[in-house]
């Protein structure tokens, strides 16, 4: 079936979240964080191009960028990518505003990624597959599809709860609440900002590590590696993330 698009304007990286992204994910731009995960991408790129879905404000594109790979992003919030825009080197990087579960673009990439779990940020199973099989259509024979997205943290979730604290720190609240029969999470986040608290609730769809393998494969994809991060730490049972990588057949 036809999955058609319902994401609008900026979603929900509109122009308050937008305003505040760099800052409130500082830790997400250390290049501690960065500068393995473009390691990463920069090998599986060789001398293609690389395709990011939800570009965002440039943490990973920008460092790709520099270190020779050519960037295309897709995002469906302006006010993000106005941050991009903003930033050295950000008016070089092409990027076509819209839905990345839909939205096409020129050209073919050799490694197309997603990452900080945004995958999880398409609500609903069909949006999850219609964005693999958009990422096939861009992948040149042989090119790849990485995915960084949480496991969901179910286990820690006691029978009958639906919340979940995930940060509590003197600046900021992380709360998920959990709807387990439609296998969604809305987090919420409260976080002072010059001594008000301000608040930000966003919906999301967890997903399962063979739940995308399945995906992939409706895409005409096949796991390649699957790490707990991007040092290529092995994945085990008690991993709480996963660098997942999925290959589009050579021929
Ligand atoms: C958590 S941020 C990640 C940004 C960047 N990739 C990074 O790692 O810092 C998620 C980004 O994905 C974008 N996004 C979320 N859902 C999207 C969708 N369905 N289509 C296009 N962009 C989307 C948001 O606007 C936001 O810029």
């Amino acid at each position: 079936m036809r999955y058609v698009s319902a994401v609008h304007d900026d979603g929900y990286f509109d122009e308050p979240v937008a305003a505040r992204y760099d800052e409130s994910s500082a830790e997400m731009f250390d290049p501690a964080v960065v500068d393995p995960l473009v390691d990463f991408l920069v090998a599986l790129a060789g001398t293609g191009r690389a395709l990011e879905l939800g570009i965002g404000t440039g943490r990973i594109a920008l460092p790709l960028a520099r270190r020779g790979v050519p960037v295309h992003g897709v995002d469906v919030s302006e006010a993000m990518v106005a941050r991009l825009r903003a930033k050295p080197g950000g008016e070089d990087i092409g990027v076509t505003i819209g839905d990345f579960a839909t939205t096409t673009v020129d050209g073919s990439f050799s490694v197309a990624y997603l990452v900080f779990n945004t995958i999880m940020n398409l609500t609903t199973q069909a949006a999850q597959v219609a964005c693999f099989r958009n990422v096939a259509a861009h992948l040149a024979p042989g090119g790849c599809f990485v995915i960084e997205v949480g496991v969901p943290d179910l286990q820690r979730l006691p029978p009958g709860e639906t919340i979940r604290a995930f940060d509590v720190s003197g600046t900021h609240w992380g709360i998920d609440e959990y709807d387990v029969a439609k296998q969604a999470l809305t987090s919420h986040h409260i976080e002072i900002v010059d001594g008000r608290a301000v608040r930000f609730s966003a919906p999301y769809r967890y997903v399962w590590p063979s739940e995308l393998d399945l995906m992939a494969e409706l895409a005409g994809m096949a796991l390649r590696e699957r790490w707990a991060g991007w040092k290529r730490e092995p994945f085990t049972s008690e991993s709480r993330k996963h660098v997942s990588v999925w290959d589009k057949p050579a021929v």
